[in-house]
């Protein structure tokens, strides 16, 4: 399939191409777009045959549900009830990087909720995305836009490299600004229960309900009969084509047993490094990128997934990475590590 790839300005958005993606959409194709999370997948939510393509195009399993991105405030079409409380996230997070689970009405198709009777549903931030979802007249399902189990694309090449000849439309715009997936948060359920973590975080979440609290099993070994609450958190995820293990503990014993570690492999073994600005100038050997700054942890979460992918361009055979505290924005930021490590972690 020949893809059209169109890079859009987002401080002066041009309507004819807004409105030429948005027409892909309602004829049933596949359109790559940018949003503030990672960038998506999308397609008509309300059309079986046209989400059933995303689920193809990326390889996806079908238990996996689709998020479904609407541009305004009116979802009552699409579920059964807004808990109150649910309401009141909606007006302090919506648009932003926050998805919310209900119980789904008929109108969403058993394929786009992958068989559950509930739906995920999130109002993006992002300019382009919201005016594509206008455009297109319809909610729009959109996973992240990369092959499955890949790490999610925050940039517009990411989903070049993942996806073309395989969709009709990739719409570029510039680098997601948050650069993890958005925080999902159970509705359905008293207290409220994040799914998965994201930007707005649980320390965000508790002025609303001060119960809320993560799912125990999205930071642990799926290994250990694991069952998520969003299918998706099962999979393995995030994963660069060499193996990553991170190194948890202490910075300076953290640095020194990466260093240990690349010196006991010296000459069979080629070794990444992720490393911190902080740590970057400590490691003599091995090939060293850095996230970011430490006391800059949106950064870090930017930075992660364009990491991951950068080191399948640089030929190693083992990653080795810094960890972060798992309290804000740091808890999303480990629980994609740990995914991307498949909970391969040495504590020093
Ligand atoms: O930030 C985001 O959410 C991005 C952008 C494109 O909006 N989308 C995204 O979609 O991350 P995806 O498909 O990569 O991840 C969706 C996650 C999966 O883990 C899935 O299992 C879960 O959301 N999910 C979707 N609907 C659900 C539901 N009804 N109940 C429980 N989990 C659900
Ligand atoms: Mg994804």
């Amino acid at each position: 399939m020949d893809t059209k790839i169109v890079i859009i300005d987002e401080n002066n958005i041009n309507q004819n191409i807004i409105n030429q993606a948005g027409t892909v959409i309602k004829q049933g194709g596949l359109v790559a777009f940018p949003t503030e999370t990672v960038y998506g997948l999308g397609a008509n939510a309300l059309d079986k045959i046209a989400v059933e393509k995303i689920f193809k195009a990326k390889g996806r399993p079908q238990d996996n549900p689709l998020i479904v991105h609407v541009a305004d405030l009116n979802i009552e079409s699409l579920v059964k009830e807004i808990p109150f409380i649910a309401k009141k996230i909606m007006k302090k997070y919506w648009p932003g990087p926050i998805t919310l689970i209900f119980d789904k009405s008929d109108l969403i198709p058993s394929t786009t909720s992958a068989g559950l009777d509930t739906v995920g549903i999130r109002m993006p931030s992002n300019i382009v995305a919201r005016k594509l979802i206008e455009a297109a007249g319809t909610p729009i399902a959109a996973p992240s836009a990369n092959i499955s189990g890949r790490p999610s694309p925050t940039d517009v090449e990411s989903c070049i490299e993942d996806l073309s000849g395989k969709i009709e439309y990739i719409l570029g715009g510039d680098k997601s600004t948050v650069g993890l997936e958005s925080t999902i948060v159970d509705c359905t359920c008293t207290p409220l229960c994040i799914l998965r973590p994201g930007a707005i975080t649980i320390e965000m979440l508790r002025e609303i309900d001060e119960h809320i609290y993560i799912d125990k099993n999205i930071m642990s070994n799926p290994k250990n009969d694991f069952k998520p609450k969003a299918p998706g958190m099962k999979y393995r995820h995030y994963a660069p084509k060499s193996p990553v293990k991170i190194i948890c503990g202490n910075l300076e014993k953290t640095v020194a047993k990466i260093n240990e570690i690349v010196q006991t492999n010296m000459g069979n073994k080629k070794i990444g490094i992720i490393a911190t600005d902080e740590t970057k100038n400590k490691y003599p050997y091995g090939t060293v990128i850095s996230l970011g700054s430490r006391n800059k942890p949106n950064d870090v979460a930017r930075n992660l997934f364009e990491v991951l992918r950068s080191f399948d361009d640089v030929d190693v055979d083992l990653i080795l990475s810094e960890a972060f505290e798992e309290k804000g924005i740091g808890v999303a930021i480990m629980n994609r590590l740990k995914k991307s490590a498949g909970f391969d972690i040495i504590k020093v």
